[in-house]
């Protein structure tokens, strides 16, 4: 126990930061992957962490909603409006999703998922360093002195990813069809 709390100091006294504070994380397979291999990696983790099921406008089928490849990652459509809250509902102990999953209204207000494709209305302007902000601190637009993040985004689960993943699946965002997209601003709740 003494050793660890010394080896710490040390680490902070001789890096001037925390060893383990939460800015970087290593993989435990810390190989050097190429562009290539980092963005087909970036495919696979969108692909298998449920980015699609908020940020894709959805085509209504018979097994329910699917993502409209044509808007993939793209967001809220910028030209759909948000049904009206049934009566009753506004201040229920509710949490509503639009048919598409692409706007959440709950106790922080009405949410609208980002656009994800890199166009200019999306991550088109972004750097790696908002984007690690982003997902590891819940920071709108990754700036440091934004508003928090709003639900349902799970960054809480995102930060856990290590700093390659999240390269790479900034990497594979950057591949995407650029999409111009608007996203309407988050609405705080009506008191
Ligand atoms: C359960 C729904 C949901 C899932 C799953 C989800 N997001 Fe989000 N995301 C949102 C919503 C809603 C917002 C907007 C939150 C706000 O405005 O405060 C958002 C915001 C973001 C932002 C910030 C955009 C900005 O302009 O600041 C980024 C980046 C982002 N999401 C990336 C991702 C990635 C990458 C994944 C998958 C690894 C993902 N999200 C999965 C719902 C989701």
């Amino acid at each position: 126990m003494k050793i660890l709390q010394i080896t710490t100091l040390l680490c902070a006294a001789l890096l001037g930061v925390a060893c383990n504070g939460p800015q970087t994380k290593e993989t435990s397979d810390s190989t050097t992957l190429t562009q290539e291999e980092l963005t087909s990696r970036g495919e696979y983790l969108v692909t298998t962490s449920g980015c699609t099921d908020c940020h894709s406008p959805k085509i209504m089928t018979e097994q329910g909603p699917e993502p409209d490849m044509d808007r993939y990652l793209s967001g809220f459509p910028a030209t759909d409006s948000l049904p009206a809250i049934p009566e009753g509902m506004a201040n229920a102990p509710w949490i509503l999703f639009n048919p598409g999953l692409t706007a959440a209204v709950g106790p922080w207000g009405t949410s609208y998922a980002a656009n994800l494709t890199p166009h200019a209305s999306g991550l088109g302007n972004w750097s790696l360093e908002q984007f690690i902000r982003a997902l590891r601190e819940g920071k709108y637009k990754g700036l440091e002195n934004s508003r928090p993040l709003m639900p349902p985004m799970p960054w809480q689960n995102f930060r856990n990813f290590s700093d390659q993943d999240l390269e790479a699946i900034f990497l594979y965002l950057k591949t995407l069809k650029p999409i111009d997209n608007v996203v309407p601003a988050y609405q705080p709740p009506t008191p």
